[in-house]
């Protein structure tokens, strides 16, 4: 007789037993994916640090963004890298300023594709950091909140059907709620970028995007890659100034961060793979080291295990298209 009672291999004898047992389901509906634009029309540039991936002028963006969506994706999260840069991030806040055109000119064409609108001062700043910079050369959080609010206005006004708030100044999701409520925009919500790490795998991003500040780096309002308490006080600081949803980011580095926050809030909790996440895999992809497909599942299943309701993610469209086959 069999020494063994337990034997938990019982229902991991089948592929029959393995999906009725599975405790953890990807659907096409969690996945967001960003678009990176930029100035001039036909420009579809790629990306040399994230292969697969372009900066597209608002035509090739609208033209990227109906291929997406026919294949299924639901929503994107837009970034502008627009040509004029200054202090004051005007063309963040202008109504003709490239995320805002890009932004209308999506939606336009594309009514039922949801538009997440990336809100920060780094891809419109002369110096690349995230809020307005003194003569001192230090970040000035409360000013910087002002614009940000001005800035998700803008986003708001075009048409976005939400704006996320990725600068992590204190304070900027109050703000922003405010303003739009006042000008009669209440029904748009805030997806707040409420524990985001100061991260080095947001190397090749910074390409994307033409982001990288100038001097220094982003340790003075980005967090700490060795706390999660503090990620916690962040995310719920957040959602009492109104935040509708709260992001993780990165994603796969921090999963305890992700399951904590998912056991500590009631609203929607977002993950963001970002784009060292992705180059990696890429990267070891074409070497032919890994399978690309196994490993995107398997890290996508694990931020979904981990707690993520919803994942910001560069392989989106592929993965759309694996679930859907
Ligand atoms: C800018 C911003 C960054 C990312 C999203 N918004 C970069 C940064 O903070 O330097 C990173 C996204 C990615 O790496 O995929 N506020």
């Amino acid at each position: 007789m069999s020494p063994l009672k337990v034997r938990p291999r019982r229902t991991r004898q089948s592929d029959t037993w393995r999906r009725m047992v599975r405790e953890t389901h990807l659907r096409p509906e969690q996945f967001i994916y960003p678009m990176f634009v930029v100035p001039g029309s036909g420009v579809r540039h790629a990306v040399q640090s994230m292969p697969g991936i372009f900066q597209l002028s608002v035509d090739e963006a609208v033209k990227h963004a109906r291929e997406v969506a026919a294949g299924g994706v639901t929503a994107v999260l837009l970034f502008a890298a627009p040509e004029r840069k200054d202090a004051k991030a005007s063309d963040a806040r202008d109504r003709e300023g490239l995320a805002a055109r890009a932004i209308a000119a999506i939606k336009k064409a594309l009514p039922a594709l949801m538009v997440w609108a990336d809100v920060c001062l780094c891809g419109a700043t002369d110096h690349g950091h995230c809020g307005h910079v003194t003569p001192q050369g230090r970040i000035d959080n409360d000013t910087s909140v002002a614009t940000l609010a001005e800035v998700a206005l803008n986003y708001a006004r075009a048409g976005a059907d939400a704006v996320a708030p990725s600068d992590m100044m204190d304070g900027r999701v109050a703000a922003i709620r405010a303003l739009l409520d006042q000008e009669g925009l209440s029904e748009v919500p805030i997806v707040s970028y409420a524990a985001k790490y100061a991260s080095s795998f947001y190397g090749p991003f910074r390409e994307a995007a033409e982001s990288a500040p100038a001097f220094g780096d982003r340790r003075s309002y980005q967090m700490d890659p060795a706390n999660g308490r503090e990620a916690l006080r962040e995310v719920l600081l957040d959602v009492e100034e109104g935040a509708d949803l709260v992001m993780v980011k990165p994603a796969g580095p921090y999963l305890d961060v992700i399951r904590q926050v998912r056991d500590a809030v009631r609203v929607p909790v977002v993950a963001y793979q970002v784009s060292g996440e992705y180059s990696l895999i890429r990267a070891a992809a074409e070497r032919g080291w890994i399978d690309e497909r196994a490993a995107v599942l398997e890290t996508l299943t694990g931020i979904h295990r981990a707690g993520a309701d919803l994942i910001i993610s560069y392989f989106a469209p592929q993965v759309v298209a694996w679930l859907r086959a």
